[in-house]
């Protein structure tokens, strides 16, 4: 029964619109249940939706909105520039040199920058950039990590238990119906976090390998943290192997510090895929490297275009966003503040009789229903198979605090989250969590609590 507005206009959107939603994860299939919540309008770390609910929101559009829903001084910005410019050129135009190096002069690593609209697009040509630069096909890919939903590279993301093969020689599984078979012998899959793993599939195909890829930090399977010197490791057989080390920092570069996870961990790779938070909010994606590896789009040997790409208003998005994250203590205010939160969760859940830990930096985190954060995708949905993740989503849904429901979700914070706001949503969490302990002795678990 029909009882929302939320309800009543996903039962129209779906009359035209592919499953009633924009993308399959704002779908009931990612959890979105009973209904996707139908958003009239954000403003700073706000959501009221079309039944007048008011959300305290830690989606936060997956990622972009790093300064909040609606930050004035993007938006003033973006407005002006549409005004005097319009959206689109097209031809080369001034705003797209200093788009390019306000990212450039974050990250050392990066000296060259091309922009496009998404993050898939991004790592695409990463791959392709790779492979043009060494002359080799395979790249390796780890286990429950998101690239985007290119047929290149949208392979093992978050497999199905039943399907992923053995833990040492995981299968190669493409993430989609319609993506050719033979694109996953361009691949090959290794759990996260496994130094064995790693040096087992060097040591096997190093001299084949173009690019290893990786999310420094897991974001798509909870903000996994990277064992202490896997990441260096991975960096030096990546360059004794003659094959490029790619980033792909879409969730963290300008979220969790000025210069991204490479930043925080004083690690340079060969390429940086870059998206989300470089545009607060605005269609914008962005590769940077070394200017080697870079130089080859320069003279047309290697491909890339997209009509779309640093236009006009998505530059004096970057812009924007970069002046105003580069304020004095902003990232080192924005992780104290998550951080706060995270251990506030895991304190609301031990009242509740809930052991919990959460896994992450302040600014992107997980909660997690056990005594240890998981390490990597198998661990992660152990984990998530004894846990009532829906129950807390359903919970606090109802207490007017918005997270995303699906498993391998983030609690995602803004710099317009306040200290006030901290405080609401622990409320809120303490008063929630006595229902989600009571789902968990009543065996409601698993991804969305059984009910996928
Ligand atoms: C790490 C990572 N890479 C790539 C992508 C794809 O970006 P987009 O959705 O902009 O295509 C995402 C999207 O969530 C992501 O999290």
């Amino acid at each position: 029964m029909i009882t929302t507005r939320s309800e009543t206009l996903f039962e129209q959107a779906g009359k035209h619109l592919v499953g009633g939603v924009g993308s399959g994860t704002r779908s009931p299939r990612s959890g979105w249940l009973p209904a996707p919540v139908f958003v009239r309008s954000g403003e700073g770390a706000w959501l009221t939706d079309e039944d007048d609910n008011r959300y305290l929101d830690y989606v936060m559009g997956q990622g972009p909105l790093i300064l909040g829903h609606r930050p004035a001084a993007v938006i003033d910005e973006v407005t002006r520039t549409l005004q005097q410019r319009g959206s689109l050129v097209s031809l080369a135009h001034d705003l797209e040199g200093e788009a390019a190096a306000a990212i450039a002069d974050r990250m050392p690593a990066v000296d060259l920058v091309r922009f496009s609209s998404t993050g898939t697009e991004a790592a695409m040509y990463a791959l392709r950039f790779a492979r043009a630069f060494t002359g080799r096909d395979l790249v390796l890919r780890f286990e429950g990590h998101y690239h985007g939903w290119s047929d290149a590279i949208h392979w093992s993301a978050h497999p199905s238990t039943d399907t992923w093969g053995a833990a040492d020689a995981p299968t190669v599984l493409p993430g989609s119906t319609g993506i050719p078979g033979a694109v996953g012998e361009t691949l090959l899959v290794e759990r996260w976090n496994d130094v064995e793993a790693l040096e087992r599939a060097f040591r096997d195909h190093g001299d084949r390998m173009a690019a290893v890829i990786t999310e420094p930090i897991l974001g798509n399977c909870g903000g996994i943290m990277p064992a202490p010197g896997y990441l260096e490791r991975m960096r030096e057989l990546a360059t004794d192997a003659g094959a490029l080390l790619i980033f792909d920092e879409v969730l963290t570069g300008f979220r969790i510090g000025p210069g991204g996870a490479q930043g925080m961990f004083g690690i340079d790779p060969d390429l940086t895929v870059m998206a989300k938070a470089i545009g607060a909010g605005f269609p914008v994606a962005a590769l940077g490297g070394s200017r080697d590896v870079m130089e080859q789009a320069a003279d047309g040997r290697t491909m890339h275009g997209g009509t779309y790409n640093s236009s006009p208003l998505v530059c004096a998005a970057v812009i924007a966003a970069c002046r105003e994250t580069g304020g004095e203590g902003f990232y080192e205010h924005l992780n104290a503040r998550g951080a706060r939160l995270a251990e506030g969760l895991v304190d609301a859940a031990g009242a509740a009789g809930i052991e919990a830990c959460w896994s992450g930096v302040g600014a992107l985190f997980q909660l997690w229903f056990s005594p240890q954060p998981p390490s990597d995708y198998r661990e992660a949905n152990a984990i998530v198979a004894g846990s009532p993740f829906f129950a807390l989503y359903r919970e606090l849904r109802d207490r007017g605090v918005l997270i995303q429901p699906p498993q391998e979700g983030l609690w995602l914070m803004s710099g317009a989250h306040t200290d006030a706001d901290i405080d609401r949503t622990l409320e809120a969490a303490a008063d929630a969590m006595p229902a989600v302990a009571e789902a968990l002795a009543e065996g409601s678990v698993g991804p969305m609590g059984g009910l996928r």
